[in-house]
């Protein structure tokens, strides 16, 4: 039978860093359509990146509509929405006029490097880690809310007078699509929450004391909910009507969509950055070795499920630099073919710390460099040692994962943009020494925020449903010589050495 002409359907918006989506989904986890759209990205200053968030919710309402029309169907077929989103990134709106007060301060922004420095001398670094899982960067929300209270101007004022709203993409999302200035809901989900640097881990709240340390107010705040129930209902466009029904960070969603539902399962995914989780059950692990401590997904009311992570600022933006600010490719797959040309990386190393580095090191003072350079050297070379800059710090995150966990990595499943790439995968199962697995969806964000709004509305039953969706559709195996491997890992943390204490 074919499934994709008969409904109804779950439809999936991911609101990511360079673009916004939307994807139609059948009862298989198989898409029906898809559109997408990518927004401006904005760098006032090095070290400095921001978002229109007014653009964002323009682009998402245009994916909507148009993923509907091209699924040949109506609001009537489709059961629920679910939403998913780059995490970490920053509106502040007016609640009575819906406009953002300044652009979003994206995830990679790192202009909270001071405040973070100044709040670790003062408050103390094990502190925000203790309650929140996350070590003080410039990476997560909480920061990033200080900022623009302290520096756009009569802000502080308002939002104590309770006349603006907080929220990372989700919540943007959502308030907008359940009617905005008219009855809009204001929400977050808790794994959000969880890379606000402002929820209690334990107590799944804003942490009151902490909201003092980092002089937020609390009116600004959504209210936590989990992250598959029914939050409202779509006011208007070609879902009017439908329930939104689920809401995860587009890390978790991947984990989720990858059906990582037991303790000890891990999936990486590579998009604009990499991170790697690994569902660690109902208890937060904490990390010794530089990895976050966030929640996983929680279902309802049932209880949460926590996960470790190793996250990676810089991957695919890297290729995207290659091709846009220096033009040594013209579009992302020739990395892979320039990269082709030759055996090796030529004794090139680069490490592409644009945003500090993060996982397992967390130094806002790190920068990037290309180390290992001599005359004999082509972009050729540097293509290649841009592919290996991922798979060597997957290699890095999965170590400290291994150290963390006590759990061995006996193969690695991948998903995103980057996977299409056979040359970093082959060189990513070489680096690990372990073998990395594709599921036929690569598309697992999406898919996870579905699975999440199905499982919300019973479209999917339960979880064992999900699992029986998996299937396998690639499959790579380490071939490297280990003491080739072990040389080059080496280098390669030589390289990364080089990187820090750029800031004064
Ligand atoms: O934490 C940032 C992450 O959520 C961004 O993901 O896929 O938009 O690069 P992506």
């Amino acid at each position: 039978t074919d499934a994709h002409t008969t409904g109804p359907f779950i439809a999936a918006i991911d609101q990511g860093t360079t673009s916004s989506r939307c994807i139609v989904f059948d009862t298989d986890g198989r898409i029906v359509s898809v559109d997408q759209k990518e927004h401006e990205q904005i760098f006032p200053k090095p070290g400095w990146v921001e978002h229109n968030a007014a653009e964002i919710w323009t682009n998402v309402q245009e994916v909507v509509d148009s993923a509907i029309a091209k699924a040949g169907i109506t609001s009537a077929d489709v059961k629920a929405i679910g939403i998913t989103n780059q995490r970490e990134t920053t509106v502040l709106w007016d609640k009575n006029t819906g406009e953002p007060v300044h652009n979003a301060l994206v995830w990679q922004d790192t202009r909270t490097d001071a405040l973070c420095k100044e709040l670790g001398r003062n408050v103390g670094q094990d502190r925000f880690r203790r309650e929140t899982g996350l070590p003080l960067a410039s990476y997560f929300a909480g920061p990033k809310i200080r900022w623009l209270l302290d520096n756009v101007e009569g802000l502080r004022e308002r939002a104590e007078r309770g006349e603006i709203l907080f929220g990372t993409m989700d919540s943007w999302v959502i308030w907008n699509l359940t009617g905005g200035v008219d009855g809009g809901v204001h929400v977050t989900d808790v794994t959000n929450a969880s890379r606000t640097m402002l929820m209690n881990l334990h107590t799944l709240d804003w942490d009151q004391k902490i909201l003092e340390s980092m002089d937020v107010p609390a009116a600004v705040l959504p209210e936590i909910r989990s992250s598959a129930e029914v939050y409202g209902h779509a006011k208007s466009g070609a879902l009017a009507g439908v329930p939104v029904a689920s809401a995860l960070g587009d890390q978790q969603a991947a984990l989720f969509g990858q059906t990582c539902f037991a303790e000890g399962e891990a999936k990486s995914t590579y998009g604009t950055g990499t991170f790697m989780l690994m569902n660690t059950g109902s208890e937060p692990v904490n990390s010794y070795n530089g990895l976050l401590t966030t929640v996983g997904y929680r279902i309802g009311d049932q209880p949460p499920v926590y996960a470790l992570e190793g996250s990676i600022a810089v991957t695919g933006s890297l290729v995207q630099w290659m091709r846009d600010q220096m033009g040594l490719i013209s579009t992302a797959a020739e990395i892979e073919t320039l990269a082709m040309s030759v055996e090796d990386n030529g004794g090139a190393y680069f490490v592409p710390a644009f945003s500090g580095l993060f996982a397992p090191y967390w130094r806002d003072d790190a920068r990037g460099v290309i180390a290992g350079l001599t005359r004999y050297v082509t972009k050729a070379h540097i293509a290649r040692a841009v592919l290996e800059a991922t798979a060597w710090q997957t290699r890095e995150i999965s170590d400290a994962m291994t150290k963390d966990s006590g759990v061995e990595l006996t193969a690695l499943k991948v998903d995103g943009g980057m996977t299409s790439n056979n040359l970093l995968m082959q060189t990513l199962s070489d680096f690990l020494d372990a073998p990395v697995v594709r599921p036929m969806v690569a598309e697992t964000t999406c898919l996870g925020a579905a699975y999440a709004a199905g499982l919300a509305v019973g479209y999917w039953p339960d979880t064992d449903a999900l699992r029986a969706n998996w299937r396998r559709a690639a499959e790579w195996t380490p071939h490297m010589d280990a003491d080739k491997r072990d040389r080059e890992y080496k280098s390669w943390l030589k390289a990364v050495e080089r990187t820090m204490g750029w800031l004064e």
